[in-house]
């Protein structure tokens, strides 16, 4: 059982096991650390009191916090309190075993990620009471390969009522995230004869992998500020993000998606932001101008968690055979606990209201972001989701991972995501979505520091 307590200085929660050890907890201190829990500076508590409030003897702190002075974490002076190291503090000197293969940054602004510490711990668990108190038995069985109906019906109802999808529950099937969804579609897609998938050129690499790796012919379809090119589609299927594309942040224009729709491929809508949505403009799905050419494509990882793995599928009729077979083939069917947990969530209400809080988090370091900038800088796709696109000039962006390292801020670069050989846009992908609540403000100095750094 994981332990909290509170102190003046430090509002924090450590995961550690009572009994487990002086290593335990030092790795536990160094995570609380890395992860903005215990900032820079604060003052931690006095060795009396954080053994007294784990059960622990006050030599095990005392060795501890030592050990974490000697790697550069803590700071003690004589006479002064034991405090947090400021950033850029002392490489460490003996890493962290959780950690070996190289020091993660102190800080992070990832892309496609949501703070972690949002997640609705006491939703879920609550969530999960009541799902266990009612289930029927059957429920521990194997399950339905397409995904339990309650929550396929609890999804064709919300999809309706928040994206405008036009769903019913026959033509929804519960995948494993996104990226199980890629490997599902390759493999549904090839057994009607289709072996080729274009994707945006640029877009998340790691998609276009798994497609490759279940037997896709990868090819890239130029984005411009409009979306896609339809006019330079030529392949049966085509996966976009219109409402928000990753990377660069470009929201499909009307011209585009109707084209798009008419165009004959089959088009497969990643919508993996589309609840983060700041401007009042709403950019419904794709899919309900076109339900029989259009998959649309939904994921918790970026409302709930990506730990989840847990995606959605709506699917035009002539799919639905093809895909269930190809979900069996793949052997892998989200917990069906986990499916009725996010059900209970969604129509309990408890999913919106989550929603429009992490909404309103995330509105706000946007803006502080933005405001942050330097006036020069124009940011793309600020509109909606959990991160921005700042372009770059290739020297800029070819300087971003020595600056990135000095500042201990993890942050990806776009040029990795181009499909095309030459001129690949370059820029950075800027995830304000990842930091926990208190440590954005040090993320957001360290980005400062970089840009600073590569002459934005
Ligand atoms: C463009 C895009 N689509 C989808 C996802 C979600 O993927 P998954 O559902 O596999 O976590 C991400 C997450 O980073 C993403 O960036």
């Amino acid at each position: 059982m994981a332990e909290t307590w509170t102190s003046s200085s430090v509002d924090a929660h450590l995961d550690w096991t009572p009994g487990s050890g002086r290593q335990a907890l030092a790795h536990a201190i160094r995570t609380a650390i890395r992860d903005g829990r215990w900032q820079p500076d604060a003052v931690v508590p006095s060795t009396r009191a954080l053994a007294a409030d784990l059960g622990v003897a006050r030599g095990t702190v005392t060795r501890v916090y030592a050990d974490l002075a000697a790697e550069g974490y803590l700071r003690t002076a004589q006479g002064a309190p034991t405090r947090v190291a400021t950033a850029g503090a002392a490489p460490l000197s003996s890493p962290d075993p959780a950690h070996v293969r190289g020091a993660r940054p102190r800080w992070t602004l990832m892309p496609g990620q949501p703070d972690p510490s949002l997640f609705p711990r006491d939703l879920w668990l609550a969530a999960t009471r009541r799902v266990l108190a009612h289930t029927p038995n059957d429920t521990f069985g194997y399950g339905e390969p397409r995904g339990s109906l309650v929550l396929r019906n609890t999804l064709a109802a919300y999809l309706g009522r928040s994206r405008g999808v036009l769903a019913d529950p026959a033509r929804v099937v519960v995948v494993g995230g996104f990226s199980h969804a890629v490997t599902v579609l390759g493999h549904a897609l090839a057994d009607l004869g289709m072996h080729e998938m274009a994707f945006e050129d640029p877009s998340i690499d790691r998609f276009r992998q798994v497609a490759t790796a279940v037997g896709q012919r990868v090819v890239g379809v130029p984005v411009d500020g409009d979306g896609l090119v339809v006019a330079e589609l030529d392949s049966p299927s085509v996966v976009v993000t219109p409402a928000h594309q990753a990377p660069l942040g470009v929201t499909m224009a009307p011209a585009r998606r109707t084209a798009l729709t008419r165009h004959g491929a089959l088009v497969i809508e990643d919508d993996y932001d589309g609840e983060f949505r700041y401007d009042h403009h709403q950019v419904g799905a794709l899919q309900a101008l076109a339900p029989e050419r259009v998959v649309y494509a939904g994921t918790a990882s970026k409302s709930l968690s990506p730990s989840l793995r847990l995606g959605w599928l709506v699917l035009p009729r002539f799919l639905v055979d093809p895909v269930v077979a190809a979900l069996r083939r793949t052997g892998m069917v989200p917990p069906t606990i986990d499916q009725l947990v996010l059900a209970d969530m969604i129509s309990s209400g408890a999913y919106d209201r989550h929603v429009r809080r992490c909404r309103l988090e995330y509105r706000s370091r946007r803006d502080r972001l933005a405001a942050a900038l330097p006036a020069h800088v124009v940011p793309h796709g600020i509109s909606a989701g959990l991160q921005l696109f700042v372009p770059l000039s290739p020297e800029q962006e070819a300087a971003v991972p020595a600056a990135a390292a000095r500042h201990s801020l993890a942050i990806e670069r776009a040029s990795p995501h181009a499909i095309r050989a030459t001129d690949p846009l370059t820029g950075l992908m800027i995830g304000y979505g990842a930091p926990t609540k208190p440590s954005f403000a040090g993320a957001l100095t360290a980005l400062l520091g970089v840009l600073g750094d590569i002459g934005v």
